[in-house]
């Protein structure tokens, strides 16, 4: 069966109190979109379509940045979920399978729990996603009777008798991609806020002789986030499950409550992370990896037997193969280090590459920057670079090659070669004493 995605995003969340559109404010450093995004992936859709509304442009660039098949649709007005829903019918257009609308402000539904939907699809039509909250509050009620759903009742609009139940509408709608669109179009907006509900399509399911069914999950999984209050505990909770699913991966971490996980930071069995470390998105550490304490990373790829830290900064485009090691106060930068390579104190390593078993000394810097371009540095294999060592790019030093500590390179250094670059030592006898002697004596004329 095929699954198209529909993630309806068009709100400004007005009480985020932010010039940001709702959906981009981040949780584990990625926009609650890309979260809605990740949650639908369990369905493996062919189609992901989002509907933007408000800073339509910025919420394009980030859906294709989280998913790059996403299309985007507008909805110029926000009229209410169906009529966002309607937005996606070209879409669709001819689309064979199923739909699911997903909300882009609510960022922990449970792949799990889109599957056990896709599954009740058998006995169902439509398909809808309740939970019982400790307070229904201003939530949608489900009006069932016995495993069928007769119709989904907006707070606003309900009688006293229905405002009592407490199955709640989470949202999430499935249905057969054709058969949505035709119900969207029926809806009308008679109802108390005058705006075209997508809970009407229970009804206008029933209405047709079709049928429509309900999968409880828990009310943790439906947060949605609606203020920055919301959006800390949110990240709290993002947090505790991240730590939670890395441990029980096998990852080793002494204080797991002070390193803070991105979504989709991946880390592999016996990879040690010690306290204090933070994961941006787009890193990958590999088995057996060891990021010490105090480390930043973000997109940037571990692996086996690398040791990184304490206090090191891997940035995008930082490639570590195995057993290399990045100290303290490094940053590296769209680098790749080969295997058994080495930076330890002190350095920036930026559009470069190390081979293997280089050792760069302390305090060594690629300038890679002339103030308007990049420049490449390229170091070779079982290279050694003297301590504070300006390796001035574009700039290549060969295999087996050395620089002499202090140097300034600006130019390549074959294979083999030590290049020097830096003045001559020339020492002066007796010279300090004198001269420190003479100053004192100055000194001691002007008291
Ligand atoms: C909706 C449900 C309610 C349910 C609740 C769960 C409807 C009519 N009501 O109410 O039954 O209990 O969610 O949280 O669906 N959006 C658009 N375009 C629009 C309107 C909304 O894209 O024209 C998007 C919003 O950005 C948001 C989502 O749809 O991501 C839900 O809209 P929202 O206004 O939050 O609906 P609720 O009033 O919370
Ligand atoms: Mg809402």
């Amino acid at each position: 069966m095929q699954t198209a995605l529909i993630i309806l995003a068009a709100g400004q969340g007005t009480r985020m109190n932010s010039d940001r559109p709702k959906v981009l404010h981040e949780i584990g450093g990625a926009p609650l979109l890309a979260h809605a995004i990740r949650s639908g992936w369990a369905l493996s859709p062919e189609k992901v379509i989002v509907v933007a509304g408000h800073g339509a442009g910025e919420v394009t660039r980030a859906a294709k940045a989280w998913d790059e098949t996403a299309e985007v649709v507008l909805q110029a007005e926000q009229k209410g979920t169906a009529d966002a829903v309607i937005q996606t019918a070209p879409a669709l257009d001819g689309f064979q399978g199923d739909a699911v609308v997903l909300y882009g402000d609510t960022p922990f539904i449970r792949g799990e729990t889109l599957e056990a939907m896709a599954e009740a699809r058998a006995k169902h039509d439509v398909i809808v996603l309740g939970f019982e909250p400790a307070d229904p509050g201003r939530y949608g009620r489900l009006v069932m009777q016995g495993d069928d759903l007769l119709r989904i009742v907006e707070y606003k609009d309900a009688s006293e008798h229905e405002r009592a139940i407490g199955l709640c509408n989470a949202g999430i709608m499935m249905a057969d991609a054709q058969v949505l669109a035709e119900l969207v179009a029926e809806v009308k907006n008679d109802n108390a806020s005058g705006e075209y509900y997508l809970t009407d399509l229970p009804a206008l399911a029933r209405a047709r002789g079709l049928s429509a069914g309900v999968i409880v999950c828990d009310e943790a999984e439906t947060l949605g986030i609606n203020t920055r209050a919301e959006l800390l505990a949110a990240e709290r909770i993002f947090q505790e499950n991240a730590r939670a699913a890395a441990l029980e991966d096998g990852v080793a971490m002494p204080a797991p409550e002070t390193v803070q996980f991105a979504l989709d930071t991946a880390i592999g069995r016996d990879a040690v992370v010690e306290p204090h470390v933070v994961f941006g998105p787009g890193v990958t550490v590999e088995s057996g990896a060891r990021i010490r304490a105090f480390s930043h990373l973000e997109g940037a790829h571990v692996s086996r037997g690398a040791i990184v830290g304490p206090y090191a900064r891997l940035r995008p485009g930082a490639e570590l193969a195995e057993d290399v090691h990045v100290g303290n106060f490094v940053e590296v930068k769209n680098a790749t280090l080969a295997e058994g390579a080495k930076v330890n104190h002190l350095s920036y390593i930026g559009d470069a590459s190390v081979g293997e078993r280089t050792n760069i000394g302390a305090g060594t810097i690629t300038c890679n920057y002339d103030g308007v371009f990049k420049h490449r540095t390229d170091i070779g294999a079982r290279a050694f670079i003297g301590s504070n060592t300006m390796l001035v790019a574009p700039v290549s030093v060969g295999d087996e090659a050395m620089t002499a500590s202090g140097s300034v390179i600006t130019a390549d250094v074959p294979d083999g070669a030590l290049a020097v670059a830096r003045a001559r030592q020339d020492t002066k006898p007796g010279f300090a004493r004198r001269f420190m002697d003479r100053l004192r004596a100055a000194k001691a004329k002007k008291e």
